[in-house]
Formats: C-alpha cells, structure tokens, sequence
C-alpha cells in the first residue's frame, strides 16, 4: 500500500470510530440529502405548508436537473464574440456551455423535523454552492438569497422554525442564458445541511489553524477560535493520524469573541503531497462548566513560502507545481458532487505524478478539498471568472460590487484549515486587467484574501499580460500568474519585481482520444469534418501552445515556479476549436477524455511528473486498414531518454531525446514509418544503450468479445458509491480493438444501480444516464452506482454480435 493510500485509510479509521474522540450530542449535523421534491418553473407558492408537491419529481440532492438532456444546439446558443480567445465578430456558439438545459428557473421543497430544538437552541442552514441566485424560504418566509452558484453560504434559521416536527424548506433556483463560458450545471448540486447547536457554540467557519512555528522538534499550532455564549472556556485536543492525543489545551481567556490557542506538537510528521499527513483536532466548548458545543477539524502541519530568489518551497524544499485546472463537472454525472468521482480522477492524476490542482474558476467542493488533504494534492484554490467588466453579458459582473468581499470571506472562511491550498487566487484573465479601476479591484480583493487568511499569497490568471505590465496590475500580486504567452515569460519576469512567475494555465492543447490524423504537423485552430483533434498532441489554440512549450520553461527557467495545464479531464462545454460546429459539445483540452480514460497526453505528462514509475507509451494504435504503405508516424512517450522500434521485427531506428525541437527534447518521433499491419515494438534503453523495458502493440481483427475493468471491486453501501467500469472489446485474439464502434447495452442487478455512461466522444449526443451507448475509439465507462444495502452487484454488457461479458461488484456496509 502506497504512503497515501495507508494514510487515508488511518484518516478515514479515525473520523469512524467513535472510540477515538467522545461523541458528545452537542450538536446535531443533519444533512438533507433525501426527500426533495423538484420542478422546473416558478413556483412561487411551494413556500407555504399546504403546497401539494407530490406530482413534483423525487430527487436526492447533490443534484443537477441539467444532466439529464437532452442535447440541444439550440438550449443554449450564444451570438458573440469570444473577445479572449482574440475575436471581434459575433458567430453563432454551440455548445458553450454543454448545450444541456441548465437556463431557467427551477425549485426545490423538503421537509425536516428538529426533535431537539428549543429556546436553547441555534440553527443554521448552510450551502455548500447552489447553482444559482439561490432564494431560500422557510415555512412560508424569505430567510435570504445569495448570488454567485459557487458560494459556500449560511443563514441563521433560528427565528423562522416554528414546529420540531415539521419544517417546509423551499429553494428557488434561477439561472440566465449568457452567464457561463462552459457548462455551470444547475440545482442543488453540491450539500444542504442544518446544524443545531446549543446558543453557546463554536461558531459557523469560526476556527483558523495555522502551523506558524515549525522545527524537526517542535510545530507550534495556532488554533483561532470564534464563539458565542458565557463563561466559557475551550479545551482542545490533538490527535495523530493514529488517534493517539498527542497534546491538549485547555483555555478561559476570551479576546473579544475569540480563543486563542497555541499547543505544541513534538516530532511533527510535515504534510506534503508524498506525505500527506493529517493531524486533528478536537475542541470542547463549555458554558458555566457544562459542556455545549465539540467540533473536530483536520489539519496539516507545513510550511510554504514564496520567494524572490527561490521561488516556491514546500517544507523547506524548492519544488515546481506539477498541476492541472479542472472544471467542476464530473462528465456524465453532470455537477452533482461526488467523493468517489472526484476520488478517481485525483487517483487518475496520482499515476500521472500531478501533484497540484486549480480549481478553475471558482469555489471548489469541500469534498475536493479533503481528498487532496488526503491523497496529497497541493491546491490553488480561484473564486472568480470577471469581476466588475463582463467575459459573458450574465456573468458574475452582474454581482461584483455587492458580493465580491462577501464571497471570499466566505471561500477563505470555509476552506482555510485545509493544509492542500497553498494559493488563493482571485481572478481568471478577468477583463479588468485593462484600466485603472482593474488595478483598484486586484489590489482590494487581494487585500482582502490577506486580511482573512495572513498565511496564503493571491494570484490572478493574467492572459494580457503586456497591459498588466503597464498598468501595474502585474506588478501588486503575490504571485504573477502566467496564462499561456509563452513568448512573455521573459519580459514578465524581467519587469515584474516578485522576482518568478507561475504558468497559472498552460497548454491549452486539443485532442481526440484515440483518433489520429495524416498528415502529421503542428498546427493551430485545426479543424476536421468529423469535428474531432489529433490525438499526436500538435494541435493547439491561436492563444495557446503545445506541452513542450511549457516544459522548456519549466525545465531551463529556475524562476518558473511550476504549471497548472488546461485541463486534467475534458469538461462540458467550451468544445474549441468547434465552437461553432454541431454537434460538439465538451471540450477537447483533457489530458484525460470526458469519461476520464487517458488520451495520450497522459503519457507525456507521466513521463516527466511521475519519478518513481516507468513510462513507455507508442502512438497511434496500429489498426490502419486502407493506410498500407501511406506514413504513418509513431510516438514513443517515455521516461527513458532513447528507445529503437521494430516494425514487424524489423528496427526503424534508435531515437534518442534532443534538444533539436522542443517536441525532440520530450517525445521520441519516428516520422517516417510506413504502415503495414501486425505488431509495432518499442524497446527503451538504459543511459548504456542496454534494453531496459519494452512494449508492444498490434493490428486487431473483428471486435469479438467485451472486456470489463472495474476501477473499484467493493463499494461502500451508501447509495453514493461508485465504481467506474472501463468497458473495451477485444478480436478473437484478446487483441484490443482501437477503432470498434459497437453500440452496447448495459444491464445493472442486485444491490447496485447503473448510473451513467461516457464514451468521451465530444460528438455524441448520446445520454448518460440511458443504458446504451456506443464505444468511441473502443473503449467506454460504465459507471455503477452502489444501494444503501450491501450486498452483491452484477453489471452484464452486451452488444449485436460480441461475446457478452459479465462482473460482480461488492457492496459492503
Ligand atoms: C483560457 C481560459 C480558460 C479556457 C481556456 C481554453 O484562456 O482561462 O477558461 O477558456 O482558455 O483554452
């Protein structure tokens, strides 16, 4: 077991079993997961007791109405020009933001009880992001609104419960045309909890560790603590990742309304994305000497530090952020967060050696946050797309001046005691990165982010970055980031005085798993009839690059302080450079495609991020029928330096990395092959030129037989759980087939129920969540979705004329 993989089952151990920690009753966590009811439309009378919302649709929230379709060019079509991606004329937008239907109004209606509320008692009600301009009423009153859909936000409920046993919420969602470049999503789709607690209480967001002392014998934790009551006084606990208590503090000094604790842990074990280390505490809050509130919180102990000549260190050590941006949407499952999706795509990018990840452009889910506490993922964490000047007419423009400092308090309140995020960032090539009031607002929200959280610097995503140099918008941030303008790293670093630069995003480079196009050669804003990009990695946007690019800046420029790569996995929306075509509706930027398989890309990303394991990659596949003869170049992505490949036993030759091309320096490039079916080798060598590893691929014959891979075999019995099912087809051979297209069927039985599919076609119209689908490149996801019984769960797929194939999954309590 991997060094991650022991500590998140220690973590996972502690935070379930009560032996650890007293479970005190002090206050009640409730979250409301079942029981909705949901309709599109306004609804505006589903706020009283007496509304008759049986005819409205069941839901379980986390939920995204928008997931279900159907694709429809016409939901969501946009007339204008994207002024970033350097247009000045309107055209009609497909796709932009999924073409699935997220825009109108929508309301949600639950009932709770509250058993043991009293005039003791305070409730809150807190959102972890609503999608979006949330109105939130209860029995039959307005208890508030908020904005933007990626808040985390809370209200006091206390005055408007008025029953323990029956209390109507209702929540009205509005979402306009025009508000997102990419596919936002829409509902509830991320947690609604109550809490109640006592009025003496820790309060909401109220705690802030820090780790502002640390030697190998020695960590000082500052604990910040927020409370309501009297007489009180705070008793905190620290436990290691094995539950032992490894100091306590007991507290009665109240500065204003806060407790300030320092404890001492000796020996600290440093949290790092190798060793991702977590502490907990566990804070006992007593009112006259009756204990009233407990909140346990995980933490990390680490430094960071960015500096003029160094750049940025992790615990000391300089390193190179190994990153990735990701949008939120879980691909077929849409916006709904989902711990164990979010868990395999951090698994996906583990493999790869990513150790960083940038929530781009706004509020991650909680749910991220503690996986990359977890797993080992350093985190950068963004709250807006545009600030005061629109990208889109709907955007958050709309809600600046009045949400802005309401929404990073709220960001860094939430999220702040999560050791994973070591970067605030503030903005994304946001349009006031032109005049003068854009410099005000840089400087006040990062202003901002400093006053809540001392600990972390501010970055802003520049893409103008010869106007941010003038202006001196460049200039005020912490850390300059860098998007894409490979060409002005130089100059940046020159005039800016932080002294190094991030690649805040890079790459940008499209491509289509598994499909390949002749002939090979660099190119920009390339387009194809089947409305899909090369997977030979050359591909890239008017305002982008290609990898290579950004490695020789990481590799040669020590002032470089790492990349963060547009995208790890393709999203919903934003299908560049088909933005204009239908059908074509997700992107193509993923390292990794839609239903999460690894485009190629993977591989070259692998072979420089992960140290520790070997990386031998050959591309294209070699199922070339009609290409006999045509050349046919084949890449080798490879942690080696040189490799020889052998067609059909015959060697085309030794290639060796150099520094010739920037593509020479990271792949390996036979251009000349020419085709002929059977059996494509590659031999990588050793620094003596010895044979150090080897790989194979081979011409495939008829699709024959299905082939199930399941990512997990057992599954929590959650009901939430899933396992991801890599379903291919195989000749009569067992020789997997790259092209097959076959449509299949999906049947679900037991303790288990099927979820969705994705065959990261960004073409396809095809609906996740019906059990049929047809492969892409010979390959799909089949995603199976566990009950809250345990039990057995078995997946059948079939296909016209295959060899059908069956698994059994484990659901356990
Ligand atoms: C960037 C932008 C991203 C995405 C990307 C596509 O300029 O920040 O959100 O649009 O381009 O290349």
């Amino acid at each position: 077991m991997t060094k991650y993989n022991l500590n998140s089952l220690l973590v996972f151990i502690l935070l379930t079993c009560g032996a650890f920690f007293s479970q005190a009753q002090t206050r009640e966590v409730i979250t409301l997961n079942k029981g909705w009811k949901f309709n599109k439309g306004n609804h505006p009378k589903a706020i009283t007791s007496n509304f008759d919302a049986s005819k409205w649709e069941n839901v379980t929230v986390p939920h995204d109405w928008a997931i279900y379709g159907p694709f429809n060019k016409e939901v969501d079509i946009q007339r204008v020009a994207i002024v970033q991606n350097g247009e000045n004329v309107a055209t009609e937008k497909t796709g932009r933001t999924g073409a699935l239907p997220y825009i109108g109004e929508a309301w949600y209606r639950n009932e709770f009880s509250l058993p043991q509320f009293n005039e003791n008692k305070k409730v809150l009600i807190v959102f972890e992001g609503a999608m979006s301009e949330p109105e939130v009423f209860l029995n039959g009153e307005k208890v508030g609104e908020w904005k933007y859909g990626y808040s985390y936000f809370y209200f006091d409920i206390t005055d408007y419960i008025n029953s323990t046993d029956k209390n109507i919420l209702a929540v009205k969602l509005t979402n306009l045309g025009l508000s997102s470049r990419w596919y936002p999503g829409a509902g509830l789709y991320r947690k609604v909890r109550v809490v109640v607690k006592d009025k003496a209480n820790i309060n909401q967001w109220g705690t802030f560790i820090t780790t502002p002392i640390i030697t190998p014998e020695l960590a000082k934790v500052n604990i910040k603590t927020k409370v309501s009551g009297e007489n009180l006084k705070l008793v905190t606990d620290i436990f290691d990742a094995d539950g032992d208590k490894v100091n306590t503090k007991e507290t009665s000094t109240l500065f204003s309304n806060e407790f300030d604790q320092n404890i001492g842990v000796e020996n600290p074990k440093l949290w790092s994305p190798e060793t991702p280390y977590l502490y907990t505490s566990v804070s006992r809050l007593y009112s006259n000497n009756e204990l009233k509130d407990e909140l346990t919180k995980r933490f990390g102990i680490r430094s960071i530090n960015y500096d003029q000549k160094t750049g940025f260190s992790l615990n000391g050590e300089v390193r190179k952020f190994k990153g990735v941006c990701l949008h939120h949407d879980l691909g077929p499952i849409g916006t709904a967060v989902n711990k164990s999706a979010l868990r395999r795509q951090l698994r996906i990018l583990k493999d790869m050696g990513c150790d960083a990840i940038r929530s781009s452009h706004n509020m991650p889910s909680i749910e991220q946050l503690e996986l990359c506490d977890e797993m080992g993922f350093m985190f950068l964490a963004e709250s807006f797309d545009e600030w005061a000047k629109p990208k889109v007419k709907n955007g958050y423009n709309r809600f600046f001046d009045e949400y802005a400092e309401k929404d990073i308090v709220n960001l860094v309140h939430a999220t702040r005691n999560h050791p994973s995020i070591v970067l605030w960032s503030s903005g994304n090539e946001v349009p006031d990165q032109w005049g003068t009031e854009g410099v005000k607002r840089a400087k006040w929200l990062q202003d901002i982010f400093h006053r809540e959280d001392p600990t972390r610097p501010v970055t802003v995503g520049m893409d103008q970055v010869k106007a941010t140099i003038e202006s001196g918008f460049g200039a005020l941030l912490d850390v300059p980031g860098l998007n894409y303008r490979v060409h002005l790293y130089e100059e940046a670093y020159e005039k800016f005085p932080q002294g190094f630069l991030l690649g805040s995003e890079t790459a940008s480079t499209v491509s289509s798993r598994g499909i390949y196009k002749f002939p090979v050669e660099i190119a920009s804003m390339k387009t194809y009839d089947d409305f899909q990009s090369s997977s030979y990695d050359l591909e890239y946007c008017s305002w982008s690059n290609l990898p290579d690019d950004d490695f020789v800046l990481q590799d040669d420029k020590p002032w470089v302080i790492g990349e963060f790569v547009w995208t790890g996995f393709d999203y919903l929306g934003e299908p560049t450079p088909y933005d204009e075509a239908w059908p074509s509706r997700s992107s193509y930027f993923g390292i990794n495609d839609l239903a999460g398989l690894p485009k190629d890309r993977y591989y070259l990303y692998r072979s420089r991020w992960n140290t520790e394991d070997e990386t031998l990659h050959i591309l294209p596949h070699w199922n070339w029928k009609g290409r006999e003869g045509d050349t046919t170049p084949v890449f080798v992505y490879t942690s080696y330096d040189s490799a020889e490949l052998f067609l059909n036993g015959k060697s085309l030759g030794v290639q060796k990395k150099s520094s010739k091309t920037h593509q020479n320096r990271y792949r390996l490039m036979w251009m000349d092959v020419k085709y002929e079916p059977g059996t494509l080798k590659v031999v990588a060598l050793d620094k003596n030129g010895n044979p150090a590893a080897q790989k194979d691929i081979k011409t495939a014959g008829k699709p024959h037989k299905i082939v199930l891979s399941p990512d997990v075999k057992t599954l929590k019995a959650n009901g939430e759980d899933l396992s991801y099912v890599t379903v291919s087809v195989v000749d009569k051979n067992g020789i997997p087939c790259p092209t097959a297209t076959n449509q299949l069927k999906f049947k679900v039985e037991g303790k288990g129920t099927y979820r969705a599919a994705c065959n990261g076609d960004a073409t396809s119209l095809e609906l996740f969540h019906l059990p049929t689908m047809k492969l892409f490149s010979g390959k799909l996801v089949v995603l199976v979705q566990s009950k809250e019984e345990a039990g057995k769960i078995k997946l059948s797929v079939s296909g016209k004329g295959l060899k059908s194939s069956k698994i059994t999954l484990n659901s356990i309590e």
